[in-house]
């Protein structure tokens, strides 16, 4: 088992009978989908699942597991999902897929956000390896922008894979990819970016998981937060 298979097993573990869970997107999100859809046929555990991406749907369902749909639900017991970046305080970079609508949405209808990664996604600041995605209602971009501009913000609208169009979010949100000075810490970032009008969802996840789990050339380190939920 490689690292980000490791972590994945674990969280697998905390799966119970009766259980709404939250499928995250990404690889590691993949092995925790394989995992639990194990767990339910090898021990009978009745579950059931709700995806933040349609790719992980795709996954969940190949593997035999009940895919519910998220306007069924007011709240999950458990929401386990990957990170792009991870730092001490737990707060976490999210989005790279293009889903963090979703993703931010189950995390915080989660009794318990688990974060599962191998010791890569380990940053000492939001924003450190990635730009923060920002998404916005398309036709709000450039005033977004622009007053993401007077925090000292750089960067610009995401462009599709072969660069002849704008991105295009799961969500149906244009996305800004921008860098912040150092000097905005995440906690303000977060305030600012929740009361930027047009922004639909970021991708900083600030003190929202409970509990992070990283692997590093086979062992496991729960990190947890220091303050209570
Ligand atoms: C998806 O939008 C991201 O938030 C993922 O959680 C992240 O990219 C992790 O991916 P890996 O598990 O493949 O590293």
């Amino acid at each position: 088992m490689n690292d980000k298979e490791l972590v994945a097993f674990e969280a697998a573990k905390l799966a119970l009978n009766g259980m709404v869970i939250g499928l995250g997107t990404g690889s590691t999100a993949n092995y925790f989908i394989e995992h639990l859809a194990k767990r339910q046929s090898d021990e009978g555990l009745t579950i059931s699942t709700v995806a933040s991406s349609t790719i992980s749907a795709i996954k969940a369902e190949s593997c035999g597991l009940t895919v519910r749909s998220i306007a069924q639900l007011t709240h999950i017991d458990l929401y386990v999902d990957g990170a792009d970046e991870i730092t001490p305080n737990l707060s976490l970079l999210k989005g790279r897929g293009q889903d963090l609508v979703m993703e931010k949405l189950l995390a915080k209808a989660a009794d318990q956000f688990i974060v599962v990664a191998d010791k890569s996604k380990l940053v000492g600041r939001i924003g450190e390896k990635f730009m923060i995605p920002i998404e916005v209602i398309p036709n709000a971009w450039q005033m977004v922008k622009h007053q993401l501009n007077q925090y000292g913000a750089e960067g610009d609208v995401r462009l599709n894979a072969s660069k002849d169009n704008v991105a295009i979010s799961a969500h149906g949100s244009y996305i800004l990819d921008m860098h912040f000075p150092e000097s905005i810490n995440d906690e303000a970032l977060n305030a600012i970016l929740n009361s930027t009008p047009g922004i639909v969802e970021h991708g900083l996840f600030y003190s929202i998981a409970s509990q992070v789990l990283i692997a590093d050339n086979g062992t496991i380190e729960v990190m947890r937060t220091q303050k209570p939920l």
